[in-house]
């Protein structure tokens, strides 16, 4: 049976993650989350105490990072080499290696297949930055999700405000523009929407006005 692809794309703070999780609740498809993947190479690879600008090295390690999702209690959690690491990648630190490792071409490669078979296995909707352009061409809706720097640098702000990982709005806000360039002047898959993607700018949105607004594209593009 051909799977139903649902391809959600965007810069970091967008609402991806919430949008995606909320889509696939109401669909009944599984979420599956593409920064995940580029988070648990980086964190195996600072583990290890390699650069995360040692191409050379990073490709060697690659065969050895064994990364998978499973359910665990309902939820969906990211396992690398049988470690939990779902709450580690969400740091700061992780989250720029991360960045950084995702510009590797052989990074790239490596998990491609990966997504592409999940998405073949089961009707999925999927967040990252080159779902629609890259991993998932034949997507039957592609959403392009974006908003300001500033609201995007606030919401991670209020995320992280009450956790371990706090840190201040202007330091989320410097290491998202940082973020930004990189993922969008990547020579390999950069940031930048499909040709056939629907922009979505959600500045000032609250979370269920964008789930709203998504339901009623994907309402209009495929039977749900
Ligand atoms: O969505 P996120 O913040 O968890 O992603 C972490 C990093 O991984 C981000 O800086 C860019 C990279 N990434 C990517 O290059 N391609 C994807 N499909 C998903 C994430």
């Amino acid at each position: 049976m051909k799977t139903v692809n649902i391809a959600i794309d965007g810069p970091a703070g967008a609402g991806k993650s919430s949008l995606a999780k909320g889509l696939a609740r109401c669909l009944g498809y599984t979420y599956i989350d593409t920064g995940a993947l580029y988070r648990s190479v980086a964190y195996e690879v600072l583990c290890r105490n390699i650069s995360p600008n040692d191409v050379e090295q990073i490709k060697q390690i690659l065969p050895e990072v064994k990364v998978s999702f499973r359910h665990v209690d309902g939820v969906q959690r990211v396992f690398v080499n049988g470690e939990d690491v779902s709450e580690k990648i969400r740091t700061n630190e992780i989250s720029s290696a991360a960045s950084i490792v995702s510009a590797i071409p052989e990074v790239r490669s490596f998990l491609l297949d990966l997504q592409r078979n999940i998405a073949k296995e089961q009707n999925i909707v999927m967040d990252g930055r080159d779902i629609g352009t890259v991993v998932l061409p034949d997507a039957a809706v592609k959403i392009f999700l974006t908003a300001s720097t500033q609201d995007r640098a606030k919401r991670r702000f209020e995320e992280q405000k009450d956790t371990e990982h706090a840190v201040s709005y202007e330091e989320i806000l410097n290491s998202m523009l940082e973020r930004d360039k990189n993922d969008s002047e990547r020579d390999i898959a950069p940031l930048k929407p499909a040709a056939d993607a629907i922009l979505l700018d959600n500045s000032g949105f609250q979370p269920n006005e964008t789930l709203d607004s998504v339901l009623k594209i994907v309402g209009s593009r495929i039977n749900v």
